[in-house]
């Protein structure tokens, strides 16, 4: 994809979250690995509402800012973004955001790891919420670390929502199924509780995400039921 193609695709996923009430103010970032190994983070402290591709920043992988407009600095959370891509060399695009239901959860301190929707065992696996982290520190890196090989999506304990993908689009529509199932997840809990798809079904469903789908992505049930 071109360079301008992604910086417009950062800001697409930008607006998109705004729209639909994931971020309030400055929350959230968005950065994407570029082909030279350096990366595009959304700067720090401005709406997500009001990004253009101009307000993006070049980094390195420590950080630096290697091009940038006049006094915009990447996000506060980037050592959280490029911990993602040392851990995961297949992860081009990291989304942070503060999905409400979703982040519900990551302030109940209730993983979403009920396998009892198809599309998000599918595509998804269980979420985690990770250990609480003093944000833009690197207790936020160190945190999330330990989950990255074998989730895409974790929950960021009394924060919110982080999502991983080949590509900016892919960690969004990861976001978005997370928001989604949290919706739904809390309403069958209203109903007196979801029910649980059974193991044998859970494999079916997996032939289906490696054969038929081809969804990529770590999942975390796999290996999981497989052995059992
Ligand atoms: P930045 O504006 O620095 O990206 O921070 C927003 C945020 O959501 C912090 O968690």
């Amino acid at each position: 994809m071109k360079y301008q193609q992604i910086k417009e695709q950062i800001c697409d996923v930008c607006h998109k979250m705004w729209q639909l009430g994931w971020v309030a103010a400055n929350d959230g970032n968005v950065s994407v690995r570029l082909e030279d190994g350096t990366f595009l983070a959304t700067p720090t402290g401005i709406s997500k509402s009001f990004i253009t591709p101009d307000k993006l920043v070049i980094i390195d992988g420590e950080g630096k800012v290697l091009e940038g407009a006049p006094g915009y600095k990447p996000s506060s959370e980037i050592k959280m973004h490029l911990r993602c891509y040392k851990e995961r060399p297949d992860v081009g695009a990291v989304v942070h955001a503060h999905p409400p239901t979703a982040t519900g959860y990551a302030v109940a301190n209730k993983p979403l790891d009920e396998y009892s929707m198809i599309e998000t065992v599918l595509t998804l696996g269980s979420v985690p919420v990770t250990p609480y982290g003093t944000p833009s520190t690197y207790e936020v890196p160190e945190a999330i670390a330990p989950y990255l090989g074998k989730h895409d999506v974790v929950l960021l304990q009394n924060h919110g929502a982080l999502a991983v993908g080949a590509d900016a689009v892919t960690a969004y529509y990861r976001m978005e199924t997370l928001e989604l199932f949290a919706k739904i997840s809390l309403t069958a809990h209203l109903l007196g509780g979801a029910k649980e798809i059974p193991m044998q079904q859970i494999d079916k469903l997996m032939d289906l995400r490696d054969n038929y789908y081809h969804i990529s992505g770590k999942h975390p049930g796999y290996k999981k039921y497989s052995e059992e």
